[in-house]
């Protein structure tokens, strides 16, 4: 997501401050920004678009005597990616300047607040409210620490932020909850940054901060402090031996592999203002004003469009709505026919895909209102849909959908609680179940993703002379065998089959061997039973099969890789990644070039 750089030292900071932006843009932005302190006045240059577009507008500007600055990428959360909502922002008394990562859950009230008081906002954004907050705080008789300390009190959500202050220019204070932020450590100069890339060229020597860390840095001294207390910590300074490019993946070897891995953070940030852990409910404030629809035609392609098989289970058990799923390509030659108070629900990761835009424009053509179900700010579906649901993912850069499936399965569990509860249609005990479930799932997935990924390595290393693989599962684990199966083509190029498990022997069955193994998602639900016949059927065949499987079931496979016991379906948040490690090692053992494969394009934005 956004990427931060902060530097205070000796030489002239904002050209190392756009280098630093430089090495962040992995991460991807609409917008950019900086702010530095020269001739008693707070400079604010920024600019909608790529790096170069900021560049232009620092061309020529007196900014060599100052030798701190703050320096932002923008990938829009809230508001729209343009100049005004880019960072840095500033008071209005110009004195304080803050760039910020994450999302202040809570700015809609902090806002009227302060707005009640007397103070004009500048832009759309959450982070605004958190340096007006700051400047309102900042009375005579404080320090700014004490000040920044006591706002961060009062935000909810997430944060990285770092502030600048005229009055001591050559300072810069930063703070953390949830979102990344470190420091670099150098030889009369020091960084603060989203990234270890941003500062590498400098310095390898880095500070990790804690999620509710405080820190302070001039050039030539940092100190970290508790951010609630102030009391001074103690923090290890870490030498670092990465290059530029492990230090961009985070020191993983992949972004598919860095993406999977952030999976746990994906799911809090997409409940994130969303889920009530108090009063165990969810409020979508998008759909608020719409009504509840009365059929739902999902549109979509490739992980989009499985991710939308699987929330038709969600959809219509728990909201009793009628739901379609059709791949966007079909769809828009189809002359489908639409219902009164039909909705269409356009789930696209990039929102750009040439054919999904084709769907939604032919549901608007037939005057049938579209929700786009999107992870990128101010894209053609967020531009085009009625109303548009963030996924807020983050970039996601592998070419395989990994992280953003993820983000659209917490969503479409959410959109079915949501219309459930709107509707009536779900026992309470069943919704608070699982609420309690999703608010529980990052903690479960950040300690099993290290099993998981080791497990998917010996699998790799016994399966990777197959030439095709069968994955299978029922009910809401079918469209995970197919997006297991689609994972392992694109980027191992083994070929691989999704089944609904019970339509094997209507033909596909006649192809086991024991080099045609099968990958079964046998979790523990109504239909296990089932999926466990389908499996005997297999190996009646001499087909070999590894088995997806929660302890307290028996099953005699040749490999049956358990994953913890979730509530109900919320046991795909454990599948999945699951898929997606056995592709990703299968994809390593084999030697491809797994972020990149031969092919492919990360949106495909022609037919
Ligand atoms: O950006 P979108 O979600 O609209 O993209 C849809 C598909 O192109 C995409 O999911 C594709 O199938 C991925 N390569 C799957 O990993």
């Amino acid at each position: 997501m956004c990427g931060i750089i902060g530097y205070a030292g000796h030489r002239p900071a904002v050209p190392i401050i756009v280098e630093g932006l430089k090495r962040l843009e992995y991460r991807g932005y609409d917008s950019a920004g900086v702010t530095f302190a020269q001739h008693d006045e707070l400079h604010v240059i920024r600019a909608e678009g790529k790096l170069c577009e900021l560049e232009t507008r620092l061309n020529g500007q007196d900014m060599f005597h100052a030798t701190t600055a703050l320096g932002h990428t923008r990938w829009a959360t809230h508001g729209l990616p343009v100049e005004r909502n880019a960072h840095p922002h500033r008071d209005p008394g110009g004195r304080l300047a803050l760039v910020h990562n994450g999302i202040i859950e809570n700015y809609q009230p902090l806002r009227k607040r302060l707005k009640d008081k007397g103070r004009t906002f500048f832009s759309d954004t959450d982070s605004e409210v958190l340096v007006q907050l700051i400047a309102e705080l900042w009375t005579s008789d404080i320090t700014l620490r004490e000040a920044f300390s006591k706002a961060l009190a009062q935000v909810e959500g997430t944060y990285a932020a770092a502030l600048l202050n005229l009055d001591e220019p050559n300072k810069i204070w930063a703070a953390r909850k949830s979102s990344p932020l470190l420091l670099g450590v150098g030889v009369g100069e020091n960084f603060v940054a989203s990234d270890i890339p941003a500062f590498l060229g400098y310095t390898r020597d880095v500070v990790f901060l804690e999620d509710g860390e405080l820190v302070e840095l001039e050039p030539f001294s940092w100190q970290v402090f508790d951010a609630a207390t102030l009391e001074p910590l103690e923090k290890k300074v870490h030498h670092i031996t990465w290059d530029f490019q492990a230090a961009q993946k985070g020191g993983y070897r992949h972004f598919m592999l860095k993406e999977i891995f952030e999976q746990p953070a994906v799911i809090a940030n997409c409940l994130a203002g969303r889920v009530d852990g108090k009063a165990l409910s969810v409020t979508l404030p998008e759909l608020e004003s719409l009504p509840v629809p009365a059929q739902i035609q999902i549109v979509a392609c490739g992980t989009s469009y499985h991710a939308g098989l699987w929330g038709q289970h969600l959809l219509e058990s728990w909201a009793k709505i009628p739901v379609r799923v059709e791949i966007a390509s079909e769809f828009r030659y189809r002359n489908p026919l639409f219902m009164p108070d039909d909705l269409v629900l356009a789930i696209s990761q990039s929102g750009e895909t040439a054919d999904t835009l084709a769907g939604m424009r032919l549901a608007k053509e037939h005057g049938v209102p579209v929700l786009g179900l999107c992870n990128v700010l101010g894209s053609s579906v967020t531009r085009e849909a009625d109303g548009v649901i963030y996924t807020q993912a983050g970039p996601e850069i592998s070419v395989a959908s990994t992280k953003a499936m993820c983000s659209q399965l917490v969503l479409l569990t959410l959109l079915a609680l949501y219309w459930g509860r709107r509707k009536g249609t779900l026992a309470r005990e069943v919704e608070t179940s699982i609420i309690t479930g999703l608010l529980g799932l990052p903690q479960v997935l950040e300690a099993e993703l290290p099993r998981l990924r080791g497990t998917a390595q010996e699998l790799a290393s016994e399966y990777s002379t197959a030439n095709s693989f069968f994955y299978l599962g029922r009910g809401p684990a079918y469209p995970l065998a197919l997006e297991g199966a689609l994972k392992l083509k694109e980027i191992s190029y083994i070929h691989a089959e999704g089944y609904a498990a019970g339509e094997m022997k209507h033909g596909p069955i006649a192809l086991i061997e024991p080099e045609f193994p099968t990958f079964a998602l046998a979790l523990n639900d109504a239909l296990l039973p089932k999926v466990v016949s389908n499996l005997v059927e297999v190996q009646a065949r001499n087909g070999r099969v590894i088995a997806l499987c929660q302890s307290g079931f028996e099953l005699t496979v040749d490999h049956a890789w358990e994953v913890p016991q979730v509530y109900g379906p919320l046991n795909s948040f454990l599948a999945l990644p699951a898929l997606q490690l056995f592709a990703y090692e299968m994809a390593v053992y084999l030697g491809k070039d797994v972020d990149q494969p031969r092919n492919l394009a990360k949106s495909v934005t022609v037919e």
